[in-house]
């Protein structure tokens, strides 16, 4: 597996995980949604050190453009996780709060396939996309750890 497709895997498996938080209730919703919020914060790190420097080195203008959008809506999503992880999940304002992650958050994971990946896999060996994969899986691994932590 090369880590462009193992990136698809775990976008799936996000969409899964939002679309569960909708449907949890109360201490739950919280549970799932830290989860959640560790896990994108690592797979977001592993993306912008392993993955986009690749891209970015290529000199191609578009796919340079392509990158710093993506990096740009990653810190957008962070903020509404920050902001959610405030607020109480009892407030009135937390499902409306999560739909607009959920918006942000399906939005980038789509323009990420559809238009990030074919830039990457002009930019990248197929070796190399299969060779990132084990520092892509450490990267993410430790920033999760730290985020759990923080997250309590
Ligand atoms: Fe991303
Ligand atoms: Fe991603």
């Amino acid at each position: 597996m090369n880590v462009l497709e193992h990136i698809k895997e775990e976008h799936a498996d996000f969409r899964k995980k939002l679309t569960k938080i909708e449907n949890a209730k109360g201490e739950q919703k919280k549970v799932i949604f830290k989860e959640l919020f560790a896990e994108i914060h690592g797979h977001h790190e592993a993306e912008e050190q392993v993955v986009f420097p690749l891209v970015k080195a290529k000199k191609d203008e578009k796919a340079q453009d392509v990158v710093l959008e993506m990096i740009e809506e990653h810190t957008l999503g962070m903020h509404q996780f920050k902001v959610l992880d405030k607020t109480p999940v009892e407030d009135e304002t937390w499902d409306a709060k999560f739909a607009v992650l959920k918006e942000v958050l399906t939005h980038h994971m789509d323009e990420e396939e559809k238009e990030f990946m074919p830039k990457a896999k002009k930019a990248i060996t197929e070796k190399v996309l299969v060779d990132i994969l084990p520092k892509f899986e450490s990267v993410l691994e430790d920033n999760m750890k730290k985020m759990k932590k923080k997250l309590g």
